[in-house]
């Protein structure tokens, strides 16, 4: 993909405040500190464009950007151990729910996981929640850096057992050496201008 430009759009809590539904778009979820941020920042060959931090919580509003004029690409706040008090936790799950079932733009969901973190009920809900809303996943395995080779392929394995998913459905990736951002692409480009909602 030729990035050839990315823009912060907008942050919103509620459907009121979101941008015209005008471009398709993409979100990408994972739990709080997975590299969400740091994502969305080597898809579009940027340092900053989306806050990372490595206290976890750090995005607390789903974040619209626009890339190329053509599709937006949409940071969702992370769910798990997220260091915020209970009342702003308490928001989220409905914040993000609203928006995945609202959203008419919306053409799949990216969900982030750790290669290093074997996945359990609540990934599995949250996919089984997005077939249900007939959302195509794209599964991204990050931090893919920290591991060895045969670790990462062992990796695989056990999180595609834990998942029920073919492993070729399973991407590995790293922000910090950019493995796998242009397969992630080209499943994002499959998807982006699908007519399947
Ligand atoms: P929240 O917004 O808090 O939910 O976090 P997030 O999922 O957006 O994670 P973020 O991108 O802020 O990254 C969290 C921490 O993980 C930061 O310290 C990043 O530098 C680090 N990180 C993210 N991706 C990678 C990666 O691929 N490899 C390595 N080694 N570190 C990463
Ligand atoms: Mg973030």
């Amino acid at each position: 993909m030729l990035i050839k430009s990315a823009d912060f759009v907008t942050s919103a809590v509620k459907p009121s405040q979101y941008p015209p539904a005008d471009l398709p778009e993409i979100a990408f979820a994972g739990r709080s500190n997975v590299g969400k941020s740091s994502l969305i920042n080597t898809l579009v060959n940027r340092k900053r464009l989306v806050k990372t931090s490595s206290t976890p919580g750090r995005t607390q509003l789903i974040n619209f950007f626009r890339v190329n004029d053509a599709f937006n690409l949409v940071d969702l706040p992370g769910y798990g151990y997220a260091k915020v008090p209970a009342a702003v936790k308490r928001q989220w799950g409905p914040m993000i729910e609203a928006y995945l079932q609202q959203r008419e733009t919306l053409q799949a969901v990216v969900l982030i996981l750790d290669v290093r973190r074997t996945p359990g009920d609540e990934e599995r809900n949250f996919i089984a929640w997005l077939n249900r809303y007939g959302l195509p996943v794209i599964l991204a395995l990050t931090k893919a850096d920290k591991l060895s080779k045969s670790k990462l392929s062992q990796r695989r394995r056990v999180i595609s057992q834990a998942l029920t998913q073919d492993s070729e459905n399973l991407l590995l990736f790293s922000a910090k050496t950019r493995q796998g951002k242009e397969d992630i692409w080209r499943a994002i480009e499959q998807l982006l201008y699908a007519e399947n909602r």
